[in-house]
C-alpha cells in the first residue's frame, strides 16, 4: 500500500488533513474543581473515536462541551471549521445520545424516532420515509408500533440510536451507549454500532469506561485520567506501546517491574531488576541514560511458562513456583511467585485438551517463565 493510500484510513498521520473536531486548550471548572484540564484533541471525519477513562475523569463533561450543553471555562472548540463558543446546541452539526436513553414512554418507537424531525418542521412524507429507513437500519421495523416498556434493553438502545441518527448529524456523540446492556448483548451491539457507523460515514465520539469496548470499537482512543489525556493512539498503539504505567495498567493487565538501565547500546537496552533478580534484554535502542530508574511492563499473554529449564541461562527469564491456576476453558491463568515477593501473572491459550483433570502445569509446580526481547515495554513514568 502506498503511503498516501495508507493515510486515507488514518488521517491523523497525514500532516495536511484537516481535523473535523478541534479542541484547543479546553478547561472546564466547576467552582474550584477542575473537571477537564487543558486538553487538546483532533478528531477526523469518519473516525470512531473513544474517550476512555475511569468514573469521574471528565469524559461526559468533555462530550457535553462538544454538544454545547456546557461552556468551557477556557479554550476553544472548532467543529467542521467553525468556532463554537457562540453556537447553541441545536445549531451545532452534532447530536448526542445520552447515557440514559431518555425515550418518551407514551410514544411508540416510530413516534420517538420521528419526534426531532417533526419539531424541526420536516415535511410529513419525508419524515415517514426517513423514519422507516432508519428503523430498517437498526432492525426495529417489526417493533415500530411498540412503546418503550414493551422493548428489551438492547431494542431501547437501538431506538435511541435511530432517534439520534435520523437527524443526519455530522457527528454523533454517544455517552456510554452500551452501558445498560449485559455483556453478551453489549458485544453483539458493538459490532452493530460499528456497521452502522461504517455505512453512514458519520463521525462518532464514544464515551466509555470499558477498555475492551474501546479496543473493539475505535479507530483511536484517548485515555483520560483526572481531566487530562494521558495517551491518544490506535488500540494497537495503546496496548502494545503504552506511554506510562497508568496506561499499561489501565488497558489490559501488565506485570510491572522496577529496575535500572545498566547498558544502553545502539540497538538494545539492558535493564536489571533486583527483586526478583531478572535481566531484561530489550531489542531496540532507547534515549535513556544508563543508571536511570525505569519500569518494565510485560503482558501476561507474552510470557511463556514451562516446567523445563530454558536451554541457555541469561536474560528474559525467571524461575518460580505456581501459586494458583485458573482454568477458563479457552485459556488458563497462572499466578507464579518469583523471588521473595513478586507474583507474576501468566495467561496461556489451551490449544490441546488436558488429560482428564491433569493440566500440563499445576499448583505448586516449579516453572520457568521466559519472554521475547521485543515483549517487554520500558516506561519512564
Ligand atoms: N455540573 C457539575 N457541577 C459540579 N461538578 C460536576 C458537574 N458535572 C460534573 N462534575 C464533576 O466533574 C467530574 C467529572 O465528571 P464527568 O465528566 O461526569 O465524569 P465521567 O463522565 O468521566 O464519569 C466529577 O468529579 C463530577 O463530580
Ligand atoms: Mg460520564
Amino acid at each position: 500500500m502506498s503511503q498516501q493510500a495508507d493515510n486515507q484510513d488514518r488521517p491523523w498521520l497525514d500532516p495536511d488533513a484537516e481535523p473535523f473536531i478541534k479542541v484547543q486548550g479546553v478547561t472546564k471548572k466547576f467552582g474550584p474543581f477542575t473537571a477537564v484540564d487543558n486538553v487538546d484533541l483532533q478528531i477526523y471525519r469518519g473516525e470512531l473515536f473513544c474517550l476512555l477513562g475511569g468514573s469521574g475523569c471528565g469524559k461526559t463533561t468533555l462530550l457535553r462541551m462538544l454538544a454545547g450543553f456546557e461552556t468551557p471555562t477556557s479554550g476553544t472548540i472548532y467543529i467542521d471549521g467553525a468556532e463554537m463558543s457562540q453556537v447553541p446546541p441545536y445549531e451545532r452539526p452534532v447530536n448526542m445520545m445520552f447515557q440514559s436513553y431518555a425515550l418518551f414512554p407514551h410514544m411508540t418507537v416510530e413516534q420517538n424516532v420521528a419526534y426531532g424531525l417533526k419539531r424541526d418542521g420536516v415535511a410529513k412524507a419525508d419524515i415517514a420515509m426517513r423514519v422507516s429507513e432508519m428503523l430498517k437500519m437498526v432492525e426495529l421495523t417489526p417493533f415500530s408500533k411498540r412503546k418503550p416498556h414493551q422493548l428489551s434493553g438492547g431494542q431501547r438502545q437501538r431506538v435511541a440510536l435511530a432517534r439520534a441518527l435520523v437527524k443526519q448529524p455530522k457527528v454523533l456523540l454517544l455517552d456510554e451507549p452500551l452501558g445498560a446492556l449485559d455483556k453478551r448483548l453489549r458485544e453483539q451491539t458493538q459490532f452493530e454500532l460499528m456497521n452502522i457507523q461504517d455505512q453512514l460515514g458519520i463521525t462518532f465520539v464514544v464515551v466509555t469506561h470499558d477498555q475492551e469496548e474501546a479496543m473493539t470499537l475505535s479507530t483511536r482512543i484517548a485515555v483520560m485520567d483526572e481531566g487530562r489525556f494521558v495517551q491518544i493512539g490506535t488500540p494497537t498503539e495503546i496496548y502494545e506501546s503504552p506511554d506510562t504505567r497508568f496506561v499499561a495498567d489501565f488497558i489490559g493487565s501488565a506485570n510491572m517491574f522496577e529496575g535500572r538501565i545498566v547498558e544502553n547500546g545502539a540497538d538494545h537496552v539492558v535493564v536489571r531488576v533486583s527483586d526478583p533478580r531478572i535481566e531484561f534484554f530489550i531489542d531496540h535502542g532507547m534515549s535513556i541514560k544508563e543508571g536511570t530508574k525505569v519500569w518494565i511492563a510485560v503482558r501476561p499473554e507474552k510470557i511463556k511458562i514451562s516446567k523445563n529449564a530454558p536451554t541457555e541461562s541469561g536474560a528474559n527469564q525467571i524461575q518460580g513456583t505456581v501459586l494458583g491456576v485458573g482454568y477458563l476453558g479457552n485459556l488458563s491463568t497462572y499466578r507464579v511467585q518469583a523471588g521473595s515477593a513478586k507474583v507474576v501473572d501468566v495467561t496461556h491459550p489451551n490449544q490441546s485438551r488436558p488429560k482428564g483433570d491433569r493440566h500440563a502445569v499445576d499448583w505448586d509446580d516449579q516453572v520457568y517463565l521466559s519472554w521475547d526481547p521485543s515483549s517487554a515495554v520500558v516506561l519512564t513514568k
